[in-house]
């Protein structure tokens, strides 16, 4: 049985501030979470929605290293442009805080200081990974290597992010400082773990008995933690960057960032309710919720609550609505690839579209798989469904009302069998996106608000005011009596999605306030009043705008691939007998042209100081043909003529491969004669 709860405390992973947010932080958490906050609201539920920047650990002092800057000036850079980013696209956190704050350090120190003299940790000492170039310990993201579950290089000292295992630095295979590249060595140290084999018991009961309705993706990766076996987990480290181990002797070592990060949801509501912020943490009839991405299940379903039942006096999560990832055009996102549409960037390129990036991340929202974002679907749900479904029916139900009767309501009049079973379809569709809501499937819930929409425009489609109005002008009004009903019952169904679209629509039907009772409700605007003017609630998207990106993104690979260029591993050794086998040339371009229906082949005519002779040369996606007249070029001329989309070519042209994969011709540095011999 489910049980009541008086308020919601719903909790939203704190994004590193070592850069920007993008699509993948949106849709996996703050869209998912802010819909789900706005849903409570609406029902006039009691509601808090926490949030703020992990401004700690390994992440953030790499990134200040790489920039020449403190961590500090990091943080305060990031945690401004993501806080304002998030505003801009109407995430609407009760409070948005930082881990640096005097807040989160005094409540972080105290519960690791309650922790520590209730015994609930033990001190061990080990062999860690040491740089010794750079004097340091190395954990975490300061060390890569070969994981020893699925073989993948680059592995992180804490994670293994293509088989998504967690990590301990000690396990890695061939493990290489990331702050000198060198070989680390083993040294001495001591830390504080959290038993978390102290737990097992507890939490075996706690999530795989009393929490069989979390999402499978979430309780299958919880279960498969429990059956491995839950081990001590370190809670300090060595690192200059943190909140200080506040015990004697403990110089150096600061709390480990996944130990400070998640206490930062509990700072962040003392200091959003400095008087009652117990009450939102410890009552049993709040019920918290942690919107987190896949990659923060183990923190969140099994670290957070040991630390959690260690402390004794607060709630446990009721529910964990982990979502997978969202790739970018088939692509996994990446921050070191710039593989990623950043949100900041987002609302600068697409002024206005905040609801449209809403809209299009839940529509492919991965809550039960990864899912793929795309710009060509991006402009598709744009133009086909915001503008030709919802836009499209608001917009004739404004506009004919406004022509017909200068935008004042007309009377209900005598309803028939059409318009209940409008309003039964109205009815049924929102009383599925409630349950869909309540059970945190956004995606499915979105569509139902949608059928909301396309059933008035069937219904407009269908009933034809437009012709009706002539013959039978009583009727007509009662259509469009009806259909403004709709829209006000639209501008409900979508706030928690799409709140901009509803405040405009709000505005536009002089509505006061928006319940979510109010749907279903077929009298929610009285005839008589006076309709705003009709605004266009989305706008096309043309091409342009999806090859802007596209283009955008193109050059963020080329770039990624120039970066991460080296030199082809080296052939075998071959005796010199061979090379004196080709017969490299210099020539004088006389022609050259594009091949027809080949958008990579030039056809060459080059003057070989004895002829004339045809070369076929796959560069034509770096040359105009018009430019390389006249040019002297190297090739080789002796390989036996092959035939390219019908064209014998008599030869090589020699160029290099660039970085970025593009070709360039190689060319004598001065002018030789036709013919001459190269070797
Ligand atoms: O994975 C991350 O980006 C972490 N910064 C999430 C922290 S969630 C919470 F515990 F603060
Ligand atoms: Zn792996």
């Amino acid at each position: 049985m489910e049980k009541k709860f008086k308020r919601t405390l719903i909790t939203t992973a704190l994004p590193y501030a070592n850069g920007p947010v993008h699509i993948g932080h949106l849709a996996g958490v703050y869209v998912p979470a802010d819909i789900y906050a706005r849903f409570l609201r609406l029902q006039g539920r009691d509601v808090l929605m926490i949030g703020g920047s992990d401004e700690h650990g390994v992440p953030i002092t790499i990134k200040a290293k790489k920039e020449g800057v403190t961590p500090q000036d990091i943080v305060d850079r990031y945690h401004n442009i993501i806080k304002d980013s998030f505003q801009e696209l109407g995430i609407s956190f009760d409070v948005y805080g930082r881990t640096t704050s005097d807040t989160h350090r005094r409540t972080a120190s105290e519960f690791f200081r309650k922790l520590y003299d209730d015994g609930q940790f033990v001190e061990q000492t080990s062999e860690q990974l040491y740089d010794e170039e750079a004097g340091q310990f190395l954990a975490d993201r300061y060390v890569t290597g070969t994981c020893p579950h699925c073989g993948a290089e680059g592995a992180y000292g804490d994670q293994c992010e293509k088989c998504g295992t967690s990590l301990n630095a000690t396990d890695l295979i061939n493990p290489r400082s990331a702050i000198t590249g060198s070989v680390p060595v083993m040294r001495e140290t001591s830390h504080w773990y959290l038993p978390l084999d102290r737990w097992q018991k507890k939490l075996e009961h706690w999530i795989l008995d009393e929490h069989k309705e979390w999402r499978p993706n979430v309780y299958g990766q919880c279960k498969s933690w429990l059956e491995m076996g839950l081990q001590p987990r370190a809670v300090s480290r060595d690192l200059p960057w943190g909140i200080p181990v506040p015990v004697e002797g403990a110089e150096g070592k600061v709390l480990y960032v996944w130990f400070d990060a998640p206490i930062g949801y509990i700072s962040n509501t003392k200091d959003l309710r400095p008087d009652d912020w117990e009450t939102w943490w410890k009552d049993p009839e709040t019920r918290m919720i942690h919107f987190i991405g896949k990659d923060n299940i183990v923190f969140h379903c099994i670290v957070f609550p040991a630390m959690l039942m260690a402390e004794g006096s607060y709630n446990l999560p009721d529910n964990v609505p982990a979502n997978e990832f969202m790739n970018l055009e088939d692509d996994k996102i990446s921050t070191s690839r710039n593989w990623a549409v950043w949100l900041h960037e987002y609302l600068r390129e697409l002024p206005g579209k905040q609801d449209v990036l809403r809209y299009v991340l839940t529509a492919n929202a991965p809550e039960t798989k990864d899912n793929n974002f795309t710009w060509a679907d991006f402009q598709t749900r744009n133009n086909s469904e915001l503008v030709a479904i919802l836009g499209n029916f608001v917009n004739r139900a404004m506009v004919l009302i406004h022509k017909y009767y200068d935008g004042v309501v007309p009377e209900p009049g005598e309803r028939t069998e059409m318009e209940s079973a409008l309003f039964d379809e109205i009815r049924r569709a929102s009383e599925r996106e409630t349950d869909l809501l309540e059970h945190f499937k956004f995606r499915d819930a979105l569509k139902e608000a949608m059928e909301i929409a396309r059933a008035g425009n069937k219904y407009l489609a269908d009933a034809e005011p437009w012709k009706i109005i002539k013959t039978d002008p009583e009727r007509a009004a009662v259509i469009l009596n009806a259909a403004i009903q709709v829209c006000a019952n639209i501008a409900v169904a979508f706030e928690p999605f799409l709140p901009f679209m509803a405040e405009k629509l709000q505005k536009m039907l002089g509505l006061e306030k928006l319940e979510w009772s109010m749907l279903g409700n077929d009298t929610l605007i009285p005839a008589g009043r006076t309709l705003a003017k009709p605004e266009l609630l989305f706008e096309k998207i043309g091409d342009e705008v999806v090859e802007q990106q596209l283009a955008k993104l193109a050059e963020a690979k080329r770039l990624n691939a120039i970066n991460n260029w080296k030199p082809e591993p080296e052939k075998p050794a071959v005796p010199f007998s061979d090379f004196e086998k080709l017969d490299i040339r210099v020539g004088t371009v006389l022609e050259c042209s594009k091949v027809k229906k080949a958008d990579k082949l030039l056809r060459f005519l080059i003057d070989d100081g004895m002829e004339q002779r045809t070369i076929v040369s796959g560069i034509a996606k770096f040359y105009k043909p018009e430019e390389l007249v006249g040019r002297q070029v190297c090739f080789i001329a002796n390989f036996e003529p092959r035939k390219l989309k019908g064209i014998e070519s008599q030869g090589m042209i020699l160029s290099a491969v660039n970085p970025d994969g593009s070709l360039t011709l190689l060319s004598p540095s001065q002018p030789l004669t036709p013919g001459s011999t190269i070797g």
